[in-house]
């Protein structure tokens, strides 16, 4: 029943966007969160977002993560999706992974994602995310982490 209610809310704010003449798929930032953000313990994030070809209300979103602000090699790929609680700019949905491979800190086996919500009022990402790292089949139960982090907008 939720579920049918999410998807019927969703084919109507489609609708009254693209009906309305709203924000078109072309805008360079139909998400709200691109740019750039440092969440409370220093680490630093570019995200870029691009709306599907179909509707602005969802979209993809990839940039880069930086868990040592300063540090200019020290980046990992970010590849997620987006999509918005309704017909404004404002108040976007997020979910993206992070795998932990790179020239700095070579292969951590590792993958870490990310979801969330950005509030437009404050211009904040609040995320939970779930830490996954490679271990023998019999250790799987101790092989993740899970936390938070909050994401504020780097000026
Ligand atoms: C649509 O996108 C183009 C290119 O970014 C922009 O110039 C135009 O203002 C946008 N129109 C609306 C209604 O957002
Ligand atoms: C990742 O896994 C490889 C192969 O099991 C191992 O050699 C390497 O030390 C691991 N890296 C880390 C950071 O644990």
């Amino acid at each position: 029943m939720f579920l049918i209610f999410l998807l019927l809310t969703g084919c109507c704010l489609i609708s009254v966007t693209q009906g309305a003449g709203g924000k078109n798929d072309t805008s360079s930032d139909p998400c709200g969160v691109t740019g750039s953000w440092v969440n409370e313990l220093g680490s630093g994030m570019e995200l870029t977002c691009q709306a599907d070809s179909t509707s602005v209300i969802s979209g993809s979103l990839s940039g880069r993560y930086n868990s040592a602000v300063g540090h200019a090699k020290d980046f990992y790929k970010i590849s997620g999706r987006y999509a918005r609680s309704g017909t404004k700019l404002e108040n976007c949905i997020v979910g993206f992974t992070v795998a932990y491979n790179n020239d700095v800190h070579g292969n951590s086996n590792s993958t870490a994602s990310f979801t969330g919500n950005y509030f437009s009022f404050d211009d904040t990402i609040y995320t939970h995310w779930i830490l996954v790292y490679h271990t023998q089949p019999g250790n799987m139960w101790l092989n993740s982490n899970m936390g938070k982090n909050i994401f504020k907008r780097q000026h």
